[in-house]
């Protein structure tokens, strides 16, 4: 293969990444459908990778919940997850006989390292008998102390059907307060936040009206609850995608991190995508030469303690049951 027979992938990104720009991708590219190949991997890649690796090496792409649920179905023998550590303790989680890489071991999340699993104890001795409800964005460990787990796509159906009055939901206070607010159940929260979402404000969203008359405001329900009041339409990354692709906006703004519009914005040209840009620095630890060296080296592997695991596998199990 040369970089001039990969121009087909150089179709589907140039809108958003410049001719002079794709020499420094392709070889690394070309390198990686190769090891893909000889290793009998899979790339899964978040909606918050950028372009040239969601659209030219990622096989499988998506919002948290669906990156969980397709890794369960790939028969490939190693899965190399270009997201955040949970993501990839997740896919481990649910596909213990295979290999999962994480091409940096530093890509982490703000909001999974804002609980332990003994606040998470703490919070049960507190509230006996409510129900713990726990973000995908925590550690395994986090996980097995609890419940059920959620993501942002499933969140509400998620608290809906347990069917009671209270719950506690952690760790991502804004995303419970988003649920409360739409479904009426009172939810003990937890004071951890994204350091992207956490940004946005009301004022953001109004001055985005201001100048961009017209605009259709999608926000990440990980934003402040004044923001998603604000916005048009709140879900997960997924949700979004789904929204552009259905509603076609003429002029929008996504209300999340940066590279979503970018990855969006390739595969819809004729909509006009406003960018304020906050970034999740973890997000941008996976690179396209980290993940050919994750495959050329089989690095850096994602294990999960057998002790926890199968408590942690129970509650993402009866999430993705529902
Ligand atoms: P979703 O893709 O599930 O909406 O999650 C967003 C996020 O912040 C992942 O880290
Ligand atoms: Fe964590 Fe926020 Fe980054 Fe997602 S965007 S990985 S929730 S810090």
């Amino acid at each position: 293969m040369s970089i001039a027979t990969l121009s087909p992938l150089y179709d589907r990104v140039k809108s958003v990444i410049p001719p002079f720009e794709w020499p420094a991708f392709a070889p690394d590219i070309e390198a990686i459908l190769e090891l893909k190949r000889e290793r009998d991997a899979v790339i899964l890649a978040h909606n918050y990778q950028t372009p040239e690796i969601f659209h030219c090496v990622a096989d499988i792409v998506g919002d948290s919940l669906a990156l969980a649920r397709e890794a369960m179905k790939t028969d490939a023998r190693v899965i190399v997850l270009a997201g955040v550590h949970f993501m990839a303790e997740t896919a481990k989680l649910l596909n213990p006989s295979k290999q999962v890489l994480i091409p940096d071991l530093r890509a982490g999340c703000a909001l999974a390292e804002s609980i332990t699993a003994a606040d998470v104890r703490l919070l049960r001795q507190r509230y006996p008998g409510v129900p713990i409800v726990t973000y995908v964005n925590t550690s395994a460990a986090v996980k097995a102390e609890s419940d059920i787990c959620c993501t942002s796509g499933n969140a509400r159906k998620i608290v809906e059907s347990l069917g009671v009055p209270k719950v506690i939901m952690l760790p991502d206070e804004y995303l419970a307060q988003n649920v409360a607010r739409e479904t009426g159940v009172e939810i003990v929260t937890w004071a951890g936040h994204c350091e992207v979402h956490e940004r946005f404000t009301a004022a953001d969203v109004r001055q985005l009206r201001r100048g961009h008359p017209g605009i259709v405001v999608l926000a990440h329900p990980e934003c402040p609850p004044e923001v998603v009041v604000e916005a048009d339409f709140a879900g997960s990354t997924a949700a979004m995608v789904d929204y552009v692709d259905k509603k076609k906006p003429a002029r929008v703004v996504l209300m999340t991190e940066c590279s979503m519009s970018d990855n969006v914005a390739a595969q819809h040209p004729d909509i006009e995508f406003i960018r304020p840009c906050n970034l999740c620095p973890h997000m941008k630890r996976t690179t396209l030469p980290k993940i050919r060296h994750a495959l050329e080296t089989m690095t850096h592997e994602v294990t999960v303690d057998p002790m926890i695991a199968t408590a942690a596998r129970r509650a993402v199990e009866r999430m993705l049951a529902i």
